[in-house]
């Protein structure tokens, strides 16, 4: 069956987008994982799609639907999606929106961690996961524009900086999560590049996704 795709300014290219949480698991009933719905992510890959682009959307575990037009990869861990997103290279655009679980457990246990009454439970030993935005960041294949996400409670700009400079890529997107963001419908975001930072107003995360992906389009025409 051939995929059908829209017509639009992204015709012919392909677009990796990762989104929703990763789960890290501690045994086999147990995880460590991130808040996050996958909303955003989602929404980019759907507005990318809808301008005609190809899309990897590599998801970790979200109770939503993947857009319509999106080629999904579903992955649990980090270190799956990172697996995941360099099968899916080469793309002329990468958009890191997962919020990828910093640490895993350093072991993963085969029987389930039972409770001992009347004794503490073992300290859980972490292990950092790989960083898939600084890795694609610095691929041999590196996608032409590589955009990465920096959800903030505090110094939200300052931080998002840092993180354009420390991980390589291109443009971040930052956001204030001190709010209700999370799992929310609504997104306030500045775009954070080399040249400057752009405040965006409050807006609906499909609206955000929409500007980012024309944002995109404009920048892979240039
Ligand atoms: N990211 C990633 N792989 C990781 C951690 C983060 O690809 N292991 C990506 C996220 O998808 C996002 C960006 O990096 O696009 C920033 O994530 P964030 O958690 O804000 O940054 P960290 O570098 O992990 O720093 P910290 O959580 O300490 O603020
Ligand atoms: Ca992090």
């Amino acid at each position: 069956i051939a995929a059908v795709f829209a017509d639009g300014p992204l015709k012919g290219r392909h677009v990796v987008v990762t989104s929703g949480p990763t789960h890290e698991p501690l045994d086999p009933v147990r995880y460590i994982a991130n808040r996050s719905s996958g909303r955003q992510g989602h929404a980019i890959a759907g507005a990318l799609a809808a301008l005609g682009a190809r899309v990897t959307l590599v998801s970790g575990p979200v109770a939503i639907a993947p857009p319509p037009g999106v080629a999904i990869v579903a992955v649990e861990t980090a270190a799956d999606m990172l697996a995941a997103v360099e099968a899916a290279l080469p793309a002329d655009a990468a958009v890191c929106a997962a919020a990828v679980a910093d640490f895993r457990p350093a072991e993963r246990v085969t029987g389930k961690i039972k409770k001992i009454p009347g004794q503490p439970p073992a300290p859980i030993v972490l292990a950092l996961n790989p960083d898939i935005l600084a890795t694609l960041s610095h691929h041999a294949a590196r996608p032409g524009l590589v955009v990465g996400f920096a959800a903030e409670t505090s110094n939200v700009i300052a931080n998002a900086q840092d993180k354009l400079a420390r991980k390589g890529c291109d443009w971040v997107v930052a956001n204030d999560v001190s709010g209700d963001v999370m799992g929310g419908t609504e997104n306030t975001v500045h775009l954070v590049t080399a040249s400057g930072v752009e405040d965006w107003p409050r807006l609906p995360k499909a609206e955000v996704a929409a500007r980012l992906a024309a944002r995109i389009a404009d920048a892979l025409a240039k």
